[in-house]
């Protein structure tokens, strides 16, 4: 395990990169300072994952990195663009998953994963194809016309991964997607989710507080520290890829685990 800031090549833009950022929520005698001086770059195709303890600005980091939330000091570049400054037509192609599914319980699972390509105006016949091509690879081609309540909580993740898929976006936002399941579903879910990774290679920054789950999923793990969240350390996690279940049964992984372990005390 080595401590790198970046894994991008030398000279090389990141995909994504998070510049001197510190966000405060509230003012005065109120104000929570849920950030401090956060630099990580991620490179493309790469995957990050963010491990650190409740309320340690996770999801605070997150949805700044997905234009939802401005920060109080700091930058964001997509491809070496300032975020905010992106037009409409240069606007990154970015994607977020949250930790509930957040499906549409009025529409079908495959209007659903049809939506974001809807409010771009694609049409129907073509954003129907592009979304069943994507039900088919999170394998739930034969729920397409189900109603999300006829789903499992399993299903419906898929299909909100699914969702986040169409149109191709560069960079997948994930706020500990599989928090709410169960630690069977949340295995085969890690596993799927992996494969799809290594398939499409879109740069991921995943959410979790599971050091398992950060192990098992990242070329690099960036520890956070309690409130202000800041970058404690940044660290490849060298295990060859695909990574299989078992692996969390052996020597390599216990130790690297122990180390995160330590780190978050
Ligand atoms: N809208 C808000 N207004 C004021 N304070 C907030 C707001 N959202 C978050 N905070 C505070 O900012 C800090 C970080 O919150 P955040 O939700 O980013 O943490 P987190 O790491 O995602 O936690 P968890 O693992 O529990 O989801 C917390 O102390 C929280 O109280
Ligand atoms: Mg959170």
């Amino acid at each position: 395990m080595s401590n790198v800031e970046t894994s991008s090549a030398p000279g090389s833009v990141p995909k994504l990169a998070v510049k001197s950022l510190s966000h405060c929520y509230g003012r005065g005698e109120s104000a929570v300072w849920a950030l401090r001086d956060i630099n990580v770059e991620v490179a493309d195709g790469e995957f990050v994952v963010l491990l650190g303890q409740s309320g340690c600005g996770k999801s605070t980091l997150l949805n700044i990195l997905g234009g939802l939330l401005h920060p109080t000091q700091g930058s964001v570049e997509v491809s070496g663009v300032p975020l905010f400054a992106a037009g409409k037509d240069n606007a990154p192609k970015l994607s977020y998953v949250f930790q509930e599914a957040n499906l549409l319980p009025w529409r079908r699972v495959l209007e659903n994963v049809t939506l974001p390509l809807e409010l771009r105006g694609v049409p129907k016949a073509e954003r129907e194809a592009e979304a069943r091509e994507l039900l088919e690879i999170v394998g739930l081609s034969d729920f397409a016309l189900k109603m999300p309540y006829e789903l499992s909580g399993g299903m419906r993740q898929r299909v909100s991964i699914a969702r986040a898929l169409v149109g191709q976006p560069d960079i997948v936002l994930m706020d500990e997607p599989f928090g709410a399941l169960d630690a069977m579903t949340r295995e085969h879910m890690n596993d799927f989710l992996q494969e799809l990774w290594t398939k499409h290679r879109f740069s991921v920054v995943f959410v979790t507080h599971s050091i398992a789950e950060a192990v098992f999923l990242a070329d690099r793990v960036v520890v956070l520290s309690s409130r202000p969240g800041a970058v404690r350390s940044i660290n490849e996690v060298d295990i060859p890829r695909p990574r299989r279940s078992e692996l969390m049964a052996s020597e390599e992984y216990s130790n690297m685990s122990d180390i995160f372990r330590q780190e978050l005390k």
